[in-house]
C-alpha cells in the first residue's frame, strides 16, 4: 500500500471498486445555479444520506461551505479560470497545486482537458503537468475529459470519447471522468487503462432516465459516476441518491432502483 493507493480507497469503495462521486464544482464557471445556490445546505443534506463516497469541489467551496455529516472523500477541482461570460469556457488553467491540496487535506485533484477544442494542447499539457505534481505527493489525479461547444455533438460518439479517455490516461490521469456514449461504451472502457467514471451532463428529463444512463454505463464497465445536476436538480435528490447507490454498490437493476426511488419518495 502506498499513499496513492490509500487515497484512491477514499474515492473508490473498497468492497465494490466503484464510486458515487457528487460534483458540485459548477459554480466556478456557471455561477450559483439551481440546486447549488445554498451549496452548504445541498452538501449537508446529501451527505447526511450516507450514500456519497466522495465529493468534487473547488477550494473556495471546500473552505467555506463544506461541512459534511460523515467523512467522505474529496477531490479538489484544480483547473478553472473561465466562465460562461467569457470568450471560451475551454480556456482553463491550473487553479490549485498539490501542496495546497495536501494542506487542505483533500484526497485527490482534478483537471479538465478539452479534446478537439482550441485549447486542447494547453489543457492536455496542464493535465500532464498536474499528473507530474500529483505523483510527487502520491495524490491521485482525476482527468476530466471535456469537449467544448465546438464538439458538443461528439458527446455520444464512442470513438471520440474513447480517444479522449485514452489520451487522458496517457497524460497521467489515474481515473477518467467523461460522457456516457450510450452505444459501445464498453469500447471506451476497454481502451482506457484506468477506471472510467461518467459525468451526467445537463439534467435528464426524468429520474428514470438518470437511472437508465447510470445502469447502462455500469454495464459497459464504468466504475461509477462523478455527477452533479442530475442528482441535485432532481425534484427528489435524497431519494434518487439511494436509488443511484443501489445501482452502483448493490448491483440493483433499473427496475429495482426505480422501485426504491418510489418507496423513498413515498416515505418522505
Ligand atoms: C462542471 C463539471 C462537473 O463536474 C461535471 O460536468 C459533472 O457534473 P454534471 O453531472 O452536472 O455534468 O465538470 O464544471
Amino acid at each position: 500500500m502506498d499513499g496513492k493507493q490509500r487515497r484512491l480507497q477514499r474515492i473508490l469503495n473498497r468492497k465494490t471498486g466503484r464510486s458515487l462521486v457528487l460534483a458540485v464544482d459548477h459554480g466556478m464557471a456557471l455561477g450559483a445555479m439551481t440546486g447549488i445556490v445554498d451549496i452548504a445546505k445541498t452538501i449537508r443534506d446529501l451527505d447526511a444520506t450516507g450514500k456519497v463516497d466522495c465529493w468534487l469541489m473547488t477550494k473556495g467551496i471546500y473552505t467555506y461551505a463544506f461541512d459534511p455529516a460523515g467523512d467522505p472523500g474529496v477531490i479538489l477541482r484544480a483547473s478553472g479560470g473561465a466562465t460562461i461570460a467569457g470568450p471560451d469556457l475551454t480556456r482553463e488553467g491550473q487553479t490549485a497545486d498539490a501542496e495546497e491540496a495536501l494542506t487542505l487535506g483533500v484526497d485527490a485533484m482534478a483537471t479538465t482537458a478539452f479534446i478537439g477544442s482550441e485549447y486542447e494542447h494547453e489543457t492536455l499539457i496542464g493535465m500532464a503537468e498536474m499528473a507530474t505534481e500529483c505523483r510527487q505527493w502520491d495524490l491521485p489525479l482525476l482527468g476530466v475529459i471535456g469537449l467544448g461547444k465546438i464538439n458538443e455533438d461528439k458527446k455520444k460518439d464512442p470513438q471520440f470519447i474513447a480517444l479522449g479517455a485514452r489520451v487522458g490516461a496517457e497524460h497521467g490521469a489515474d481515473i477518467i471522468k467523461t460522457y456516457y456514449t450510450e452505444s459501445d461504451f464498453d469500447k471506451v472502457v476497454a481502451g482506457c487503462p484506468v477506471p472510467v467514471m461518467i459525468a451526467g451532463g445537463p439534467k435528464c428529463e426524468t429520474d428514470l432516465d438518470t437511472l437508465d444512463m447510470i445502469y447502462g454505463a455500469l454495464q459497459g464497465g464504468a466504475r461509477g459516476i462523478v455527477m452533479g445536476r442530475n442528482v441535485w436538480q432532481s425534484p427528489h435528490p435524497t431519494a434518487l441518491l439511494s436509488a443511484v447507490f443501489g445501482l452502483i454498490h448493490e448491483n440493483m437493476n433499473v427496475k429495482e432502483a426505480a422501485e426504491l426511488l418510489e418507496q423513498k419518495i413515498d416515505a418522505s
